[in-house]
C-alpha cells in the first residue's frame, strides 16, 4: 500500500517535472499557469472572451497564457500588429504544429496550405493559389459570373418566402460552399445535395469544436488525446471528408484535357504535369489538402459575414434604405451589377466594411508561430512560441476609429461623404499570412449584398423581439440563428 502510494506520488512528481511550464527571461507576462494543465483550467471554456478581456486589462497589450505546456502570446492593438506582422513578418509568419487543428486535417504529412509552417513549400502554394484565383476565368466562366449565377438561387430562395419569414443560415452557407466548389471543380450542387449538406455540416462544426472546449483540452493535454472525447467526431468528419475528395479527384481526372483547365483542380494538375512532384511542394496529396483548405477557409467566414450583413440592416433599416437608394441611383437601366460599381459606391462600400468590421468573422486568425528567437514591444519571445493575433482588439480599438463600439457606417466616411479605409481595418489579417480568398470574399460580399437589396427589402419580424447581436464564439463566430421577413422592392407589397 505505502509503496504504491509513493510510486504514485513519484509518477506524479515525474508529470509536473515533465509538463514543467515557466517563462523565460522577459517573456510578456500573463496569470501563473498550473503544471500540465497551463492556463485552461482558469478559463470559461465555453466563452473565453470576458476571462481573456479581463487578463489583457491587466498584463497590457502583449500578454502570455499557456496552453498546457505550451506558451502562447496573445498580441492586441494595431502598433503590436505592425511591429509582429508587418515589420518582422519573417519572424512571427510561422504556424504552430501538433495541434488538434493540425492532426484533424493533415492528409498524409502534407503540409496544407493555411497550417503550412513559413517555408519554401507553403511560398509555392499560396503564389500558385492567389494567381490561379486572380486569373480565374478558365474554361468559360469569370469569377464574376459565377457568384451573380449563384445569386440568382439565392434570389429564387427569397422569391418563394416573399410575404413570410425565412431563416437564411442554412442558405447562404449552401450559397457561399457552392461558389468554391464551382471555381475549385466546376460543380454547382442542388441545395438539398447530400455532398453540400456534409461539408457545410463539417466546417460549421468542426470550426466550433477546433477553438472551443475540447479543443483547448485536446491541444493542452497530450495523453487525452486517444480518449474517446468528443474531438473524436471532429477526426472522424475530416477522415470522411478526405475520402470524397478522393473519389473527386479520380472523376476528374478521368474527364480532363491537358492544357485546357475548366477550374482550380485542372489547373493545378496542369502545373503538377509541368513541375513534376520530385523537386517542388506539388503533389496529388497536397492538391487535395488545398481543396480542403480553401472549400473550408471559403464557406463558413462568407457565410457568417454575411448573417450578420442582414442581421444589422434589418435592425438599422434607415442605413439599408440608403444603401437601396444610391444602388438604384448606380445600377439604373442595367441588368445586373458588376465589382467594379463599387467604385460609384462609396455609401455602400462604407456600410461593406462596417460590416466586416463589426462582424469579427475570424476574432483570433488563424495561430501564428514564431520561426526564430525574436522581441515584440520590448519582450523576448523564443522561437516556437504560439502566437494568438487578436483581430477584436485591432477591429475595435479605441482611437483607430470614430465609433469603434457601435455598428456605424460613418467610421469608413471622411467629411464629404468619400469613402476611406482606416489603417486598422483588417479582417482577413495582414502580412504574409494574409487571407489568401480576400479578392474573391470581397467580390461575393459586395455581388450578394447589392444585388439582394436592390431586390429586396429585408424586415425584422415583429414577433422576433429585440435583436440579440452577441455572436457564438469560434474559429470563425456566427451571429445567433435568427429570421427576416423579405419582402419584394418590385412589387411594392407584400
Ligand atoms: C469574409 C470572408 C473571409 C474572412 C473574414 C477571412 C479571414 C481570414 C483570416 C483572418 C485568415 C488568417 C490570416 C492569418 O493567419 O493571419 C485567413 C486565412 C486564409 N483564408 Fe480567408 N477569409 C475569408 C474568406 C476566404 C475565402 C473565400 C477563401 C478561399 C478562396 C479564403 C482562404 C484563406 C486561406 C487559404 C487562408 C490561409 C492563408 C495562409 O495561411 O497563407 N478565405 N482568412
Ligand atoms: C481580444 O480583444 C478584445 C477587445 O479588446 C477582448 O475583448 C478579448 O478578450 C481579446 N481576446 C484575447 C484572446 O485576448
Amino acid at each position: 500500500m505505502f509503496a504504491s502510494v509513493v510510486l504514485l506520488l513519484a509518477a506524479f512528481l515525474f508529470f509536473l517535472l515533465l509538463f514543467q511550464t515557466h517563462r523565460t527571461k522577459d517573456f510578456p507576462p500573463g496569470p501563473q499557469p498550473i503544471p500540465i494543465f497551463g492556463n485552461v483550467l482558469q478559463l470559461n471554456l465555453e466563452s473565453p472572451i470576458a476571462d481573456l478581456e479581463r487578463l489583457a486589462k491587466r498584463y497590457g497589450n502583449v500578454y502570455s497564457i499557456f496552453l498546457g505546456s505550451r506558451p502562447a502570446v496573445v498580441i492586441n492593438g494595431l502598433q503590436a500588429f505592425k511591429e509582429a506582422l508587418v515589420n518582422k513578418a519573417a519572424d512571427f509568419s510561422g504556424r504552430p504544429q501538433d495541434l488538434m487543428v493540425n492532426h484533424a486535417v493533415q492528409v498524409k504529412g502534407t503540409d496544407q496550405v493555411i497550417l503550412a509552417d513559413y517555408n519554401p513549400g507553403w511560398r509555392q502554394q499560396r503564389r500558385f493559389g492567389i494567381m490561379t484565383l486572380r486569373n480565374f476565368g478558365m474554361g468559360k466562366q469569370s469569377m464574376e459570373q459565377i457568384i451573380l449565377g449563384e445569386i440568382h438561387r439565392i434570389i429564387q430562395q427569397f422569391e418563394q418566402s416573399v410575404g413570410n419569414t425565412i431563416n437564411p443560415h442554412r442558405l447562404f452557407h449552401n450559397a457561399a460552399s457552392n461558389i468554391i466548389c464551382q471555381v475549385l471543380f466546376a460543380r454547382q450542387f442542388d441545395y438539398e445535395d447530400e455532398f453540400i449538406k456534409f461539408f457545410v455540416d463539417l466546417f460549421q462544426e468542426t470550426s466550433k469544436i477546433i477553438n472551443g472546449r475540447w479543443g483547448m483540452i485536446y491541444d493542452s493535454i497530450p495523453f487525452v488525446r486517444n480518449l474517446p472525447l468528443p474531438f473524436q467526431k471532429a477526426f472522424k468528419m475530416f477522415k470522411i471528408s478526405h475520402e470524397r475528395r478522393l473519389e473527386l479527384l479520380a472523376e476528374n481526372k478521368k474527364t480532363r484535357v491537358p492544357g485546357k483547365p475548366r477550374h482550380f483542380i485542372d489547373c493545378y494538375l496542369d502545373e503538377l504535369d509541368k513541375v513534376g512532384d520530385d523537386a517542388s511542394s506539388f503533389s496529388e496529396d497536397q492538391l487535395c489538402a488545398f481543396i480542403l483548405d480553401l472549400h473550408f477557409a471559403g464557406t463558413d467566414t462568407t457565410a457568417n459575414t454575411l448573417l450578420t450583413a442582414f442581421l444589422y440592416l434589418m435592425n438599422y433599416p434607415q442605413i439599408q434604405e440608403r444603401c437601396q437608394q444610391e444602388i438604384d441611383k448606380v445600377l439604373d437601366g442595367k441588368d445586373e451589377a458588376c465589382f467594379e460599381d463599387r467604385n460609384q459606391m462609396p455609401y455602400v462600400q462604407a456600410v461593406l466594411h462596417e460590416i466586416q468590421r463589426i462582424a469579427n468573422t475570424v476574432p483570433l486568425a488563424v495561430f501564428h508561430c514564431t520561426t526564430k528567437d525574436t522581441e515584440l514591444m520590448g519582450y523576448s519571445i523564443p522561437r516556437g512560441t504560439i502566437i494568438i493575433p487578436n483581430l477584436t482588439s485591432v477591429l475595435y480599438e479605441e482611437g483607430q476609429w470614430k465609433s469603434p463600439h457601435e455598428f456605424n457606417p460613418e467610421n469608413f466616411l471622411n467629411d464629404q461623404g468619400e469613402f476611406v479605409k482606416p489603417e486598422a481595418f483588417m479582417p482577413f489579417s495582414t502580412g504574409p499570412r494574409v487571407c489568401l480568398g480576400e479578392g474573391l470574399a470581397r467580390m461575393e460580399l459586395f455581388l450578394i449584398l447589392v444585388t439582394l437589396l436592390r431586390r429586396f427589402k429585408f424586415i425584422w419580424p415583429e414577433d422576433a423581439g429585440e435583436p440579440d447581436f452577441m455572436p457564438i464564439f469560434g474559429t470563425t463566430q456566427s451571429p445567433k440563428p435568427y429570421c427576416m421577413k423579405v419582402q419584394d422592392r418590385r412589387q411594392g407589397v407584400f
